[in-house]
């Protein structure tokens, strides 16, 4: 018995420890000249589903939950934000060349279409980043009609 009660005391101040480690904040009050939404004529329904579904991972400003108070959590969040934001950046879509835009908007369309992005992990919390049938219409409209003017 005596062993549990050591190893658990350990994983109390291991957990207790890991709370001092800081974590980089993805947060900015800049809006670049390069944002998805200044250099298209985004519909105002499109531009709120994709603030809402995807900006958290994909842009350089994360709306952060209570719990990104607590580790390992911070870590597990971090980790998305960095890869998501690495894929895909709305902030800086125009620094884009043509090419590489069209690749990710068709990109886009099938992470929505096959329910990939947002990742469940996340709609598991985010409800109101899922898609309606008529929102995912909308969106992939949009996206398509886009990709083909480049
Ligand atoms: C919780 C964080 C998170 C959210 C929310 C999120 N993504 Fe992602 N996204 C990621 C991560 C992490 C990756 C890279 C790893 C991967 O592909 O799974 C990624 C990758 C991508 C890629 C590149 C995939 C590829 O392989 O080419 C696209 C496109 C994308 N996301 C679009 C979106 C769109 C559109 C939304 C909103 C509808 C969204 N994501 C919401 C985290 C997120």
């Amino acid at each position: 018995m005596k062993i549990v009660k050591i190893i658990a005391l350990v994983l109390l101040v291991a957990l207790v420890g890991i709370q001092f480690v800081p974590t980089t904040r993805n947060q900015s009050n800049t809006v670049l000249e390069t944002d998805f939404m200044l250099v298209n004529n985004v519909p105002e329904t499109v531009q709120k589903k994709l603030e809402v579904s995807c900006y958290d991972c994909h842009s350089n400003n994360t709306q952060y939950p209570w719990y990104n108070k607590v580790q390992p959590i911070a870590w597990f969040l971090e980790d998305h934000i960095k890869e998501g934001k690495a894929e895909l950046n709305f902030n800086e879509w125009d620094s884009l060349s043509n090419r590489r835009k069209k690749s990710k908007l068709r990109s886009i369309i099938k992470q929505i279409e096959s329910g990939e992005m947002p990742l469940d992990s996340y709609t598991l919390i985010h409800k109101d980043a899922k898609f309606s049938k008529k929102e995912m219409n909308e969106i992939i409209n949009f996206i398509t009609i886009l990709k083909d003017s480049l």
